[in-house]
């Protein structure tokens, strides 16, 4: 796997929101659709404000784009404070031009019995408009990437999944206690984003560095699903100083 350090996570952005807005721009010379995979969460925040400020000042337009989360706490009411479609309108969507029938996050208030079918259909939708160009993760703390916690296999489909505790507790601070904290959420498999022909995994601060390093560098297992991106051809860590300072 690549991994690139960048001083800090500002200027790692920036390259970052420079390689997506040239991808964006072939495609759109090619009168085709780009296809990006995004995520929530703090890592990606000066990613999304980058591109915004693509878009207002240097007129990077997102009408080709067609966009799909990873994924959603289940369950949640898409305008509640903690939905990842909240996060992704106020960080992203409602500041460029992308068309909001071309955004999708999972739904979190689907009544469970309708859940599987919808998962399938999520991933059909990726099939149809010719799969992830180009997939942006964060990292948790145990090496989930999506919300495929340890234990998802290699091939897992989109789905209904228990969140670990620790992934509880790191968002527990949102959403006011472990108590209030969803034990549930919808994520995209790890079969999907090891399909994208492009997968950039950004983390930052010294909290990463030791799964960091257990991802990049030790073995590729199902307690950690980020090291299955070892097995991907065209996939690179994206890191600040502090992130990388255990790797060898
Ligand atoms: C969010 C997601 C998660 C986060 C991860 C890191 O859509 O898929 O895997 O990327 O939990 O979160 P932060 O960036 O808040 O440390």
């Amino acid at each position: 796997i690549g991994t690139v350090v960048y001083e800090n996570s500002t200027v790692a952005s920036r390259a970052i929101a420079r390689e997506i807005a040239d991808l964006i721009n072939v495609k759109q010379a090619q009168k085709q659709p780009c296809i990006l995979g995004l995520a929530t969460g703090s890592s990606p925040k000066s990613l999304y404000a980058e591109l915004v400020r693509l878009h207002t000042e240097e007129g990077l337009s997102f009408k080709n784009v067609v966009a799909f989360n990873l994924d959603e706490y289940y369950p949640m009411e898409p305008d509640s404070v903690n939905s990842y479609v909240r996060f992704m309108k106020e960080q992203l969507f409602n500041h460029v031009d992308i068309l909001p029938e071309n955004y999708h996050v999972p739904d979190g208030q689907l009544s469970k019995e309708n859940i599987s079918n919808y998962c399938d259909a999520y991933e059909a939708k990726i099939e149809a408009v010719g799969g992830i160009d180009l997939q942006i993760l964060g990292i948790g703390g145990n090496g989930h990437i999506g919300f495929n916690e340890s234990g998802s296999l290699q091939n897992s489909k989109t789905r209904l999944i228990a969140l670990d505790h620790i992934t509880r507790v790191a968002a527990s601070g949102d959403f006011g206690g472990l108590d209030n904290t969803p034990r549930t959420a919808i994520t995209l498999g790890v079969k999907k984003i090891m399909e994208a022909k492009r997968v950039i995994l950004m983390a930052w601060g010294e909290g990463k560095s030791n799964i960091i390093k257990a991802s990049a560098e030790g073995e590729v297992t199902s307690r950690i699903p980020a090291s299955y991106l070892q097995e991907h051809n065209n996939a690179t860590f994206i890191l600040d100083v502090a992130a990388a300072s255990k790797l060898t």
